[in-house]
């Protein structure tokens, strides 16, 4: 295979909590998809069952060749309550930190996967100026516990995806499904009912993908700085950063200043909280072309989400990341949702070849994490998206690792070779 990656390279997958562990039920996700009238496709339920089966799971990732594995600590399960902390959900995440390691995947893991305790929204969710102290204060407690197990820590995953949300429906000319900005998502009549399941009312309900106005994007920022330093605080050895959502922005000609405006939206604007990071999370799914009269929608194949396939996208953000940040960077998410799954492996080997070149103009990049080890809750959408490199029958919960996941299997074992 053509790919020649550096020493200690992390080739493995990413998940999120709710989208795996099955019945999430203090989070304000589990609300969402259980208000009436819910635009939720179905409930996440069981999901795959990872919080029962993780430790069959990280050997069959091991089994596979992969070294690393991407996963989220859910915080509605390690404080259910504001202040009280489960010491049984923290040995739960202590028992899979420890079965990456002696399984030989690096965990990377992730403290915020969009879901929030239903709690915090009595509290104005994602607009309470309780916020960054409160988050702080979980990321505090966990790695006081389990920091020396974590080597790299994402305190938020994709803090630019409520940006990109409201960006994306005002394009298409409809209120969202998600209510996204402060004044959509008042009206809703499902959200009120989610508020009630929250134990609030629907002015004090704010989840993380609303955070999309200025003084959200403000708060985001102040939530990360903090976190990463109480983090750094009871485990400076652990390496901390975030993650963003980012597509291949580009422009036709007429096109430049609208995809400068989107850059600025979706990139930019966030840059100036990284200073002090250890790391960027870089994830990218497709590419957004722009022209004269904003975006131009894809005419050739696209995903099950709707996206354009364009595997390419990859190696360009990378190299667009790095002109402005000089800190390394680790993918760690890319993926794309099919069921034809050779389609899945062009678009890995496409990917990579992208990140090979990137590499060998010198760019730090320290890993690749897929998204998704399975096929997953992808959200609003239910179970209807294949992202999986491993598809699971949600009826016995039996794990069918795909070709997919051995290619990437292959990779991992050309990066071991290098590693010796
Ligand atoms: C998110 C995942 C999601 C994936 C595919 C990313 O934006 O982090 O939670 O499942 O995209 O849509």
């Amino acid at each position: 295979m053509e790919f020649n990656f550096p020493d200690a390279f992390l080739v493995g997958s990413s998940t999120a909590g709710h989208q795996v562990e099955g019945n999430n039920v203090n989070s304000d996700f589990w609300a969402e998809e259980h208000a009436e009238g819910s635009p939720y496709r179905e409930k996440s339920g069981d999901a795959v069952d990872h919080y029962r089966l993780y430790q069959q799971d990280i050997a069959l990732m091991a089994e596979l060749g992969w070294n690393a594995y991407r996963f989220s600590i859910e915080w509605s399960r390690i404080e259910p309550e504001p202040g009280e902390y489960s010491q049984s959900a923290i040995e739960h995440y202590r028992d899979m930190l420890e079965s990456c390691h002696k399984a030989g995947l690096t965990p990377v893991v992730v403290m915020h996967h969009f879901t929030s305790p239903k709690w915090l929204m009595r509290l104005g969710g994602w607009a309470s100026p309780e916020l960054p102290e409160r988050f702080a204060k979980y990321c505090e407690v966990v790695f006081r516990e389990l920091g020396h197990l974590i080597p790299y820590a994402l305190t938020m995953n994709e803090v630019n995806l409520p940006v990109m949300l409201k960006e994306i429906f005002a394009t298409m000319g409809f209120t969202p499904p998600v209510g996204i900005d402060r004044e959509a998502w008042k009206a809703p009549q499902w959200r009120e009912s989610a508020a009630r399941l929250c134990g609030t009312t629907a002015d004090n309900y704010f989840t993380f993908h609303m955070a999309s106005d200025e003084a959200s994007v403000e708060l985001i920022k102040e939530v990360h700085q903090e976190a990463r330093k109480a983090i750094k605080t009871v485990s400076p050895d652990t390496r901390v950063g975030w993650s963003m959502a980012l597509s291949d922005v580009q422009a036709v000609p007429g096109g430049e200043e609208w995809a400068a405006r989107k850059w600025y939206q979706y990139f930019e604007q966030y840059v100036p909280a990284m200073e002090g990071d250890d790391f960027f999370g870089l994830q990218n799914y497709t590419r957004e072309v722009y022209g004269p009269d904003g975006q131009i929608q894809p005419e050739g194949e696209v995903t099950q989400m709707g996206y354009e396939f364009y595997p390419e996208g990859l190696g360009n953000v990378i190299r667009k990341v790095s002109q402005v940040l000089s800190m390394p960077l680790i993918v760690t998410e890319h993926g794309v949702a099919t069921t034809d799954d050779e389609r899945r492996q062009t678009f890995i080997r496409e990917g990579l070849k992208g990140l090979q070149d990137c590499l060998n103009e010198g760019i730090d990049i320290k890993g690749y994490l897929h998204w998704s080890t399975f096929d997953n809750f992808e959200w609003n959408s239910g179970y209807s998206k294949h992202f999986g490199l491993i598809a699971v029958d949600r009826k016995t919960q039996k794990r069918q690792p795909k070709e997919s996941a051995r290619l990437l299997g292959q990779i991992a074992g050309i990066t071991s070779l290098v590693s010796g």
